[in-house]
């Protein structure tokens, strides 16, 4: 009697510890799967805001130190347009086909045959619509971005290949001595670039978001050529700057012949919607 009873109670203990374990088990099943699901979520939001801090300024005066090491070489910049880089993180340059000592650099191109040619490769379908990628992420948000855009790099593109499009070629190589000239007056070493045309549709837009982000690609500097010679300040489409030091904004009109350069790590940026048929921009990244 007294056995089968204490055999009884064996059995019930076990029993009640399998209860427990299964249900400990449950409990850090269910624990896993909900930290599972938040760490989605994470990544889910990080993905629609592309952004992560963007790295501390050195100082509160300076994003970055710039220094020029030969100022005999400049042509489109200037010693100030060292020190806004340095200091307010941007710089924007007017007349960019023209405002060159380059004599060469002067001969004709005009802004209307570029985007002629920049428009013949949109009404001819070679713009996709852009997508938001993070490691192997993709997808597509026209409330967070809404341009279609191409690649117009030169070991890939085959119009460009294939001297279809004169006009954009020339504007690139214009582009690239910009890089140059960087390269030769505060010895900017870039290696790798990448363009692409960019055109955002009437109310398009593109939300705050940095170029570079940590443990992603290292986009230095953003070099943008608006394309827009007939705006008007009703048509919108600015690019919004923010300053990470105090939050404070500026807006740069997307301009036709404007250049706007910036800290691709340190500024954060937004495109406001933009009210015209077409918003053209093409821009090319420094590695
Ligand atoms: C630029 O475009 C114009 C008209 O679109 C064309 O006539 C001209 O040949 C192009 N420029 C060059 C250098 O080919
Ligand atoms: C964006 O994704 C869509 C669907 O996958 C694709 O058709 C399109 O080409 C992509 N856009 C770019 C710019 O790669
Ligand atoms: C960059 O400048 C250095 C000299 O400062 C030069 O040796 C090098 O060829 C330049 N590179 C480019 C791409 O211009
Ligand atoms: C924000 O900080 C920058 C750099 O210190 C300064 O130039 C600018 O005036 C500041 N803006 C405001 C609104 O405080």
């Amino acid at each position: 009697m007294y056995a089968i009873r204490e055999r009884e109670r064996e059995r019930v203990f076990i029993l009640l510890i399998v209860l427990f374990k299964t249900n400990t088990i449950y409990f850090y099943l269910c624990r896993d799967i909900s930290q599972i699901l938040s760490l989605l979520n994470q990544r889910q939001k990080q993905q629609v805001e592309p952004t992560v801090a963007a790295p501390s300024p050195i100082n509160k005066d300076k994003y970055v130190e710039l220094k020029i090491v030969d100022d005999s070489k400049f042509n489109y910049f200037n010693k100030q347009d060292i020190i806004d880089l340095e200091t307010k993180g941007y710089l924007v340059k007017d007349q960019f086909l023209t405002n060159t000592k380059d004599q060469q650099e002067q001969q004709q191109l005009s802004i209307q045959d570029i985007y002629l040619e920049c428009d013949g490769l949109y009404e001819s379908k070679k713009l996709k619509e852009a997508n938001m990628s993070r490691g192997d992420g993709k997808w597509n948000d026209k409330s967070i971005r809404s341009d279609s855009l191409v690649w117009l790099n030169k070991e890939t593109n085959k119009d460009l290949q294939e001297g279809r499009l004169p006009n954009i070629s020339k504007l690139l190589q214009r582009i690239d001595n910009l890089r140059i000239e960087l390269n030769n007056t505060i010895n900017y070493a870039s290696e790798k670039t990448q363009t692409q045309l960019a055109i955002y549709p009437n109310g398009g837009r593109y939300v705050k978001h940095c170029d570079s982000f940590l443990g992603g690609n290292s986009r230095r500097i953003t070099i943008i050529y608006y394309l827009n010679y007939e705006w008007k300040q009703q048509d919108g489409g600015q690019l919004r700057l923010y300053d990470g030091r105090n939050g404070s904004t500026s807006d740069v009109d997307p301009i036709g012949d404007r250049v706007l350069i910036f800290l691709s790590e340190h500024i954060e940026h937004e495109v406001l919607e933009s009210n015209c048929d077409k918003r053209m921009a093409i821009t090319t990244w420094l590695y």
